[in-house]
């Protein structure tokens, strides 16, 4: 069902840093079957080459979702992209990733890649939305609970 009210409510995403580390381990957790260590995500929140964006909730300053990439030369890898659960579907994840990417190109990115499990329906939609195209796959490479390891797609945008 069209949720008006949630469309319209999706915060502006905007940088965040190793203060919101425990805020974006909270999100993984929930997000994934192995999730990073809070201390982890702090290191890669505090890096340089790191470009990190998340959106927080006007009413309670909590997070609500986040993104980041690593950054190398003109090109990025987006490591990770999570939405609590209880905010899903309301374009919070299309918010971040679009601001991302804009601010990606602004400094100087040209390609951006990422990998993303063959399984997960949600988030291949999202980055086929946005353009990104399958440039190669990694048989066996997720554990999942289940056991037997999932492929990951790698999928690429040109930014130019
Ligand atoms: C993937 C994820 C980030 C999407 O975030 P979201 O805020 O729910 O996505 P949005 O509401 O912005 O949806 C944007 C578009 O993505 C696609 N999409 C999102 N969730 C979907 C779902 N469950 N099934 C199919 N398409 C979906 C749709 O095209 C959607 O547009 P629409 O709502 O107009 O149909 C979120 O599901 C998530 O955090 N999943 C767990 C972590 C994860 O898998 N991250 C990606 C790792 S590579």
């Amino acid at each position: 069902m069209f949720n008006l009210f949630a469309k319209a409510s999706v915060p502006s995403p905007r940088p965040i840093g190793g203060e919101w580390s425990a805020e974006c381990a909270r999100i993984h957790a929930s997000s994934f079957a192995y999730p990073w260590r809070e201390a982890d995500i702090e290191q890669l929140l505090l890096a340089p080459e790191i470009v990190a964006a998340g959106a927080i909730e006007a009413k309670d300053q909590t997070l609500a979702g986040f993104i980041m990439s690593r950054t190398a030369l003109d090109e990025a890898e987006i490591l990770t992209l999570a939405v609590t659960p209880e905010r899903r579907r309301c374009g919070i994840g299309q918010s971040l990733l679009s601001a991302h990417l804009a601010g990606l190109a602004s400094l100087g990115v040209n390609r951006v890649f990422l990998e993303v499990d063959i399984d997960n329906a949600a988030a291949r939609a999202l980055y086929e939305r946005f353009g990104f195209r399958q440039v190669g796959e990694r048989k066996a490479y997720y554990r999942t609970e289940g056991g037997k390891p999932a492929s990951a797609l790698v999928m690429r945008l040109d930014l130019t």
